[in-house]
Order: C-alpha cells, then sequence, then structure tokens
C-alpha cells in the first residue's frame, strides 16, 4: 500500500468509528447533537487520531497489536480538536465564516449552540475515557496506561487553551520571538505531541522509544503550525475550505509575517528533516510517520 491509500485507510476507520460515537436519537436536545455532528464529520483530515494509531502500530509488538486499545483516545482526540475549531472560528476569537467548505458552526446554527457544542465535544471526550477506565476497573483490568494516557490529553488541552489565549490577546501587538514560538507549541504543538505520546503509551513504549517519538512529535507539531501560517498567505481558499488572508487581516504574528516566506519555508523544510531524522533508527516500521512528515510540510489544506 502507498502512503495515500494507507492514509485513506486510517481517515476511513477513524470517520467509521466517530460516525458511531454520535448519538441521534430523538431528545429535547436533537439540535446541539446536530451541531456537534456538522462540525465533527464536516470532513477534517484526522491528523491527530492518525498520530495516534501510526504511533502504536510502529511500536507494539505485533503479537498483541489491536487498534481497539486507542479507540477512546482516537475519538476523544478529534472531539477536542473540533471543540477547538468550533471556539476559535467564533466572533470573540477569530470571527471567521467558513471551515471545511462550509458555514462555520455558529453561522451554522448560532453562537450559544456553538458555545454549547464546543463545550459538550469537550466535556463528551473526558467522559468516553473515563466511561471506558471505569469499565475496564469493574472488569478487574489494569488501568494505569489509560490513566496516563488521559493525564497526556487533559494536560495538552490546557496548553492548546492557553496557546489559543496568548494568540488571540497577541493580534495587533509586536511580540517577541520566543513569544510566537509559545503560541504554536501550545496552540497547535500540544495536542498533536499527545497524540504521538498516547499512541506510544498504548503501545507499551519503552522510556527511550518515548522520548524518540515525542522529539519527532514536538517538530512536527511546530512544522504544522508553520505550514498553516503559509497556508493563511498563500493557500487556495477552495482547497482549504477556509479563509486564506485572514492572519494577515487581522494582525497577527505568524513564521510569515515575523522571518517572510521563503525564510519561514526554509525553517519548515529543515525541522521536517529533522522529525524524520529523529525516528530513523525504526527503519521500514517509520515509513508511514515519516510520509506524514513530508504530507503535513507539502499539503495544499
Ligand atoms: C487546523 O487544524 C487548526 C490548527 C491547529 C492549525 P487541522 O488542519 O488539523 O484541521 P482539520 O480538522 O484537518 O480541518
Ligand atoms: C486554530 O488556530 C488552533 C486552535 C483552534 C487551537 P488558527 O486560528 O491559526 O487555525 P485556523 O487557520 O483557524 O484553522
Ligand atoms: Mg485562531
Ligand atoms: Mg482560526
Amino acid at each position: 500500500m502507498n502512503f495515500k491509500e494507507e492514509l485513506k485507510e486510517y481517515q476511513k476507520y477513524v470517520n467509521d468509528k466517530l460516525q458511531e460515537s454520535i448519538n441521534y436519537e430523538k431528545c429535547p436536545e436533537e439540535v446541539l447533537n446536530a451541531s456537534t455532528e456538522y462540525s465533527l464529520m464536516a470532513g477534517g483530515k484526522r491528523i491527530r487520531p492518525i498520530l495516534i494509531l501510526a504511533t502504536y502500530k510502529m511500536l507494539c509488538k505485533n503479537e498483541n497489536c489491536n487498534y481497539d486499545k486507542c479507540l477512546p483516545y482516537v475519538i476523544s482526540m478529534e472531539m477536542i480538536h473540533n471543540f477547538s475549531l468550533i471556539h476559535d472560528d467564533l466572533p470573540g476569537i477569530d470571527n471567521d465564516d467558513m471551515r471545511h467548505g462550509k458555514l462555520t458552526n455558529h453561522k451554522a446554527f448560532n453562537e450559544a449552540t456553538a458555545i454549547l457544542a464546543g463545550d459538550k465535544l469537550l466535556n463528551g471526550a473526558y467522559n468516553n475515557i473515563s466511561s471506558y477506565i471505569c469499565k475496564k476497573i469493574e472488569e478487574g483490568k489494569n488501568v494505569n496506561n489509560d490513566v496516563k494516557a488521559m493525564q497526556i490529553l487533559t494536560n495538552a488541552t490546557d496548553r492548546m487553551i492557553i496557546g489559543e489565549y496568548i494568540d488571540t490577546e497577541s493580534e495587533n501587538k509586536e511580540i517577541p520571538i520566543e513569544l510566537l514560538d509559545y503560541i504554536h507549541e501550545n496552540k497547535t504543538g500540544a495536542l498533536i505531541e499527545a497524540a504521538v505520546k498516547i499512541g506510544a503509551i498504548m503501545a507499551k513504549a519503552s522510556k527511550e522509544d518515548f522520548e524518540s517519538v515525542s522529539t519527532y512529535a514536538k517538530k512536527i507539531g511546530l512544522a504544522f503550525q508553520i505550514k498553516d501560517d503559509i497556508l493563511s498567505e498563500i493557500g487556495d481558499e477552495k482547497i482549504m475550505g477556509k479563509p486564506v488572508g485572514n492572519d494577515k487581516e487581522k494582525n497577527k504574528s505568524t513564521y510569515v509575517s515575523m522571518y517572510g516566506l521563503e525564510v519561514a519555508e526554509d525553517i519548515l523544510e529543515n525541522i521536517t528533516f529533522e522529525a524524520i531524522d529523529s525516528i530513523h533508527k525504526y527503519g521500514e516500521k517509520a515509513k508511514f510517520l515519516k510520509e506524514l512528515a513530508m504530507y503535513i510540510k507539502d499539503r495544499e489544506k
């Protein structure tokens, strides 16, 4: 299977599992449920859940490799990511009208519904995981790694919110490069890093393996946001399904505004190759994750 086919297969797996997790029952809050489904199933790339699965696959010992172990984290990770996007698009933050080629959640529904849909996705994510852990405890199973994975996710979400806050507060301001890196590492890097770490925890990785994949994750996390900054400057709105030029419009500090387009592209290139280097020792097993780093660098959306 080539990279594109494998990526599609992962995306299909994640989409199917997300679809199964949605509540379509008739109930007084069915519009709220419809609004969470609207964003969750709108066509995201599923990079974070795929990172959980692909890291798990690379590090697990073959005889007990089973994606089911990762499932609560796969679903919850994408729920939290979509919570962050719904709130990011709100008038009080980025005030954007389009996401995934469709109206943003608050435009398709209304602001109150969008705020609460975001809240529901965030809390629902933890509800999923804690229910799964309770069930395992009742069955007398060991939950040590699940508790660790949940802590990684809750901590990363905290960091993502901190990054969003500083990003928002830094609009129309000159900020030092160190603060821009702090924004990127938290706003975008944290969840990407957490995805890789959760995959490693589920695979019962050794300390050394955990460190190696964490280095990879840190680098692709920053690369991901540098590319987002570049696409916000020169991307194709039709392909991206979200606005182009809005960072500039809002006077945001980005890698492009700070370094210029060419240098930003060079930094992106270097950091991608450093990420690939950090998992080189896994040889053929690292093929997908290496190609994923290239995909992050070269993506058009
Ligand atoms: C967009 O993330 C927001 C950032 C953190 C840069 P993605 O580009 O992963 O979003 P989707 O879900 O694939 O649209
Ligand atoms: C969104 O950041 C990141 C989070 C929601 C944490 P941006 O505002 O830079 O991303 P887009 O361009 O709206 O996707
Ligand atoms: Mg934003
Ligand atoms: Mg935004």
